[in-house]
């Protein structure tokens, strides 16, 4: 099984913070949106630099500066709105595309409804969404951004089940996953064990 837990004492700490029952809306949002920030920035490490000669209010020198690779940041709605703010604090210049996906009924397979893309010549994406359950839609996910002609794709996620990443590593060999917690498995009616519950109700408020 391959993926990236990004086990951080602070990231654990807020995760711990997200799964209580009790937390509600607001804290659950900011608490996602930290963590993004927190795993954002460790995913970001191989963002390319490139030297830039400045001048110090003492000497002039050279500096590094992000080469301007172009990065998109794609959730997958709902729950991935959630870390949207997340990442676009660390990356300001980063464009945000949106997946929508909802599951067949008789097939139980992932149907897309929605898909919306800034242009995506030389652009790296990260795909976020909070739990990573079945796998069915973060792969769908990828396969549709593939199907774009896009190559660099990363998906980071919260909370994954090794179910989702044994389908996404056996679908996507060539995509890294990031999570901040790998959970025990999926109970009967889809959700992570222990988890954290429908992460997309407990952003907006809905049941
Ligand atoms: N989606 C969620 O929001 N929670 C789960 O536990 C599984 C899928």
């Amino acid at each position: 099984m391959h993926v990236q837990v990004m086990d951080h004492p602070l990231i654990q700490h807020k995760v711990t913070l997200m799964r209580k029952k009790e937390t509600g809306s607001k804290d659950f949002r900011n608490l996602l949106e930290e963590i993004t920030m927190l795993m954002g920035y460790e995913i970001t490490r191989d963002l390319p630099l490139e030297d830039v000669e400045i001048e110090t209010p003492v000497a002039k020198m050279m500096g590094k500066q992000i080469s301007g690779k172009k990065l998109g940041i794609v959730p997958v709605l709902r729950a991935g709105l959630g870390m949207v703010q997340g990442m676009l604090n660390l990356i300001p210049t980063a464009k945000v595309g949106h997946i929508g996906l909802y599951r067949d009924p008789q097939t139980l397979e992932p149907v897309e409804y929605y898909c919306k893309l800034p242009d995506v010549e030389d652009r790296d994406f990260i795909i976020v969404d909070p739990m990573l359950a079945t796998g069915g839609s973060a792969s769908a996910a990828i396969t549709l951004l593939k199907e774009k002609g896009i190559k660099n794709i990363k998906l980071m996620c919260l909370v994954a089940a090794p179910q989702g990443v044994q389908k996404v590593n056996a679908d996507h060999p060539d995509v890294r996953i990031y999570v901040a917690a790998l959970d025990d498995k999926l109970n009967d009616q889809g959700y992570i064990v222990p988890g954290l519950g429908d992460a997309g109700d407990r952003i907006f408020g809905t049941k």
